[in-house]
């Protein structure tokens, strides 16, 4: 397997990351991750937006354009047949003696790679179980940041419980999952909490209400409250890897009868047509 390591492709096993890196030390960088169908990057000029916001957000500067970027991660596609799958792409502030404040004259260092994923079938088809978990990651929840503790803590709590995802909440209000968004469904309409400081404003989230503006379905972006999470009447969460997925139980109770809901199985057709 071929990776991007600064703007050359390299062999994985050949390329070297300091241990001053200060992705390694300090979690300072940031990262995508880009679904591939058929050979093609998804949402390719969202995840590049969303890339440049979070870099400038923390005051990063890519060392180099994001057209030379893009063009790199195509051909790391290209290079590695990657038909169905993922790219994962990360920047970091580079590599520095270690001290807290921003180093002078470091090039950040970025890293890509991808990895064969077929599409969760299973998941999509049957729905998964989650937990609800209090919500204890820092208030720039916006930044696709590298400093990841809160979201493993939560979604291992999850696993140890034989779930695949955990509902976080802050102050009573359901912001989104460890990895993914949170959409509940009531009495027709479409609830999910507001792209501000306290969610990663997903791409999949962005995809999910203009597929529901196409279908005239009212949504309302509010942060829920815990108490509507478990009355609604579909609840489903979405990311770059999970597409639509249909949550069936939250803490053992179910989400009305246990099975995928209507407007869920509805967006995951539009979905599906829309990756082609
Ligand atoms: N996770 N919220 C959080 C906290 C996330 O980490 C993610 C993505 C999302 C969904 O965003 P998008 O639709 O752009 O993938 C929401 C990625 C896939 C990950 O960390 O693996």
């Amino acid at each position: 397997m071929e990776i991007l390591f600064d703007e050359t492709f390299t062999p994985r096993d050949q390329a070297k990351v300091d241990i001053e890196d200060r992705g390694y030390q300090f979690g300072d960088g940031i990262y995508e991750v880009i679904r591939v169908y058929g050979g093609k990057m998804f949402c390719l000029e969202p995840h590049l937006q969303r890339l440049q916001r979070s870099t400038s957000e923390i005051r990063l500067q890519l060392p180099y354009s994001l057209e030379r970027l893009k063009q790199l991660l195509q051909e790391l596609v290209q290079n590695n047949h990657l038909t169905d799958g993922n790219v994962y792409l990360q920047v970091s502030r580079g590599t520095a003696p270690r001290n807290h404040k921003f180093p002078e004259n470091t090039r950040p260092m970025v890293v890509a790679y991808t990895m064969e994923a077929p599409r969760p079938v299973k998941m999509l088809d049957e729905g998964i179980h989650t937990i609800t978990d209090p919500d204890i990651r820092w208030l720039r929840c916006d930044i696709k940041s590298l400093n990841l503790l809160g979201a493993v803590m939560s979604k291992q709590k999850a696993a140890d419980r034989g779930c695949e995802e955990a509902i976080l909440h802050r102050d009573g209000r359901v912001t989104e999952g460890s990895s993914t968004n949170v959409f509940l469904v009531k009495d027709g309409t479409l609830i999910t909490h507001p792209a501000d400081h306290l969610i990663l404003h997903g791409i999949t989230r962005q995809v999910v209400l203009e597929l529901a503006a196409e279908l005239n379905w009212p949504v309302e972006e509010r942060a829920a409250s815990i108490e509507e999470l478990f009355r609604a009447d579909e609840v489903f969460i979405t990311s770059t890897t999970t597409e639509v997925t249909p949550v069936i139980s939250i803490d053992g109770r179910t989400v009305s009868d246990g099975k995928p809901g209507p407007m869920t199985r509805r967006l995951q057709k539009a979905f599906a047509e829309r990756i082609g």
